[in-house]
């Protein structure tokens, strides 16, 4: 078996959902790395939402974020597990994404929680960046299109009001920003495989990531 599984691709592309449910029949640790993103972007709007570099770069320095094994994520402490799944701190996400700072330290937090092996990453820039020599590297896409639709389902299920043109052109831009920002853009690995999950079910892709694990 694969030990180390890099899991890469936009936003909506079925990610996280795919990851959690591969980890979980493998008995690995899954690691939401935009998670970790998604929570130094709450704490700079919780400090006032100055999102000039040098408020970020403040934010992230002692930052701490820890993932528990049943998914929760705590930033300096406090569950902000629901709280980081809202459309602004996606957008805030996206910002301090953009700063190296907070790339570094991040990436380095990722790859001690790799080290301890058996895991199953998701992210922008795992296959590329944080764990280049990971055993198995997916690059799952979709069609704008049914991204979109995926994140409008996601939301009004939590009970979010949504938008579909609003959602996809949320998508639009932040494909934008993180796969032409300078710093480890959104990228395939060259050695990485391209899944296209537009057409198919949740099912099917944990299958044939199960199948090239092995
Ligand atoms: O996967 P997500 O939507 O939760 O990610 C939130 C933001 O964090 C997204 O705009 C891209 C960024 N991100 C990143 O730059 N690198 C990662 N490894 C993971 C996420």
């Amino acid at each position: 078996m694969k030990k180390i599984i890099a899991v890469d691709g936009p936003a909506g592309a079925g990610k996280s959902t795919v990851s959690k449910i591969v980890a979980r029949k493998l008995a690995y640790t899954y690691i939401d790395t935009g998670a970790m993103y998604r929570a130094v972007g709450l704490k700079v709007l919780l400090n006032g939402g100055n999102f000039a570099d040098d408020s970020i770069v403040d934010a992230a320095r002692d930052v701490d974020i820890k993932l528990d094994a049943a998914g929760k994520i705590f930033l300096d402490g406090d569950d902000v597990t629901t709280k980081i799944r809202t459309p602004e701190v996606s957008k805030a996400a996206s910002d301090v994404a953009k700063v190296g700072f907070v790339r570094t330290k991040l990436t380095q937090l990722q790859r001690e929680m790799a080290a301890q092996g058996s895991v199953v990453m998701d992210g922008r820039d795992i296959g590329t960046q944080v764990l280049p020599n990971a055993d198995l590297k997916i690059f799952l896409t979709a069609s704008v299109d049914e991204r979109a639709r995926r994140r409008f389902d996601e939301l009004k299920a939590k009970g979010h009001a949504a938008d579909f043109d609003t959602i996809r052109d949320e998508i639009i831009l932040r494909d934008k920003q993180d796969s032409q920002r300078e710093i480890a853009p959104l990228a395939q690995a060259e050695d990485a495989i391209l899944l296209d999950t537009t057409h198919l079910s949740i099912d099917e892709v944990v299958a044939q990531i199960l199948e090239l694990a092995k």
